[in-house]
């Protein structure tokens, strides 16, 4: 890197560049065998996601047919604007015996623990940013991943081996070898950048891609808000290492029979109501949380626990608590 570059990036904060920060919790929408962007119309999916945001996910979300921002009635985000979904793969804890039982997700240490569950949603920016367009989707990751080469590919999908809820260090692309006394942290952060044409891609990834040297390519020339997901997955009830393997390797499997954690992905589709997104980028929003509120003021927000009441009906009836011969969808181990 030349000094002047190193000089600029130092400098800029100073200069007051557009920095935001959006961060808030979005409770458990539904636990389902669903994916209407990588398999819409396909109930069941080939494996189990947990989903976040507004109420309008369903089995195939066409933007043509159903502008989810206009048709939803509530979001399981604090920001209610915010009509998005956000999902991911489900975390299992597989027992030496060979069964297994799904993990479940608790609300984020950061002030976020009286969410049901679900995920913490950022969008950061740095410099000015172009909010997604309506219709706007995509997917980082890939579940048939399983080298940490492949996995690379994807500079910021992780885990972490949470000691206390504020663990922040250790960052590692396969799941942690030994108990985590706090359960584990998975990061999910989309690519910044984007071809300024299309909203979706055969992929849904080749519209976007990551900064090279921190600018956007040529063939992805817009500066789009990073997307950023933590979920808190409560492994704590399984550390009984009694019932870890019998050869010492660890118990989890992503619900696709993923036992690196390589596989590790993460899926969005826009839905923020009118120019919200864009406003609160504009705004410079650093959203932290002063006594259950959001520090915004140019969006509205709601209570977690407001947000705990939006939930929607699985589609696919199967057992998801019990511990179960299989995964759901068999797993493609
Ligand atoms: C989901 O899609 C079906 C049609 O496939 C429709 O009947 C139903 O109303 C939709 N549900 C929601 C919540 O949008
Ligand atoms: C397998 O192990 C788990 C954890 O100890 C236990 O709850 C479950 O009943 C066992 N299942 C079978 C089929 O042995």
């Amino acid at each position: 890197m030349h000094l002047t570059t190193l000089l600029t990036a130092a400098i800029v904060p100073f200069l007051g560049v557009r920095a935001a920060m959006l961060r808030f919790s979005c409770s458990q929408l539904v636990v389902d065998r669903l994916d209407p962007l990588v398999n819409p119309g396909q109930v069941p999916s080939p494996h189990l996601h947990q989903i976040v945001g507004g109420n309008s996910f369903n089995v195939t979300m066409d933007p043509n047919v159903n502008d989810i921002s206009q048709t939803s009635t509530c979001t399981s985000c604090q920001f209610t604007e915010d009509f998005s979904n956000y999902w991911t793969a489900v975390l299992f804890f597989k027992a030496r015996n060979g069964t297994y039982k799904r993990v479940s997700t608790v609300g984020n240490g950061l002030g976020y623990s009286a969410s049901n569950g679900g995920q913490t949603v950022y969008y950061i920016s740095n410099g000015a940013v172009t909010a997604f367009k309506p219709g706007f989707r995509m997917v980082v990751g890939n579940p048939a991943f399983r080298t940490q080469a492949e996995a690379r590919t994807n500079p910021a999908l992780q885990f972490t081996c949470l000691a206390s809820p504020m663990t922040r260090s250790g960052y590692r692309y396969d799941f942690p070898t030994d108990t985590c006394a706090g359960g584990i942290m998975v990061t999910v952060r989309f690519p910044t950048c984007w071809d300024g044409k299309n909203t979706d891609s055969p992929d849904h990834q080749s519209h976007v891609a990551y900064p090279v040297n921190r600018n956007c390519p040529s063939t992805h020339p817009i500066k789009i808000p990073e997307v950023f997901y933590e979920t808190y997955w409560d492994t704590r009830p399984f550390n009984n290492k009694a019932l870890w393997p019998a050869d010492g390797s660890q118990p989890f499997v992503w619900s696709f029979g993923d036992k690196t954690g390589y596989g590790n992905h993460g899926d969005y589709i826009f839905g923020w109501r009118g120019d919200a997104l864009q406003r609160a980028m504009d705004a410079n929003c650093n959203s932290d949380l002063i006594q259950d509120k959001l520090n915004c003021p140019t969006l509205k927000s709601q209570t977690i626990v407001n947000a705990n009441k939006c939930s929607i009906q699985r589609k696919v009836k199967e057992d998801l608590d019990g511990w179960m011969k299989e995964l759901p969808g068999g797993g493609m181990e």
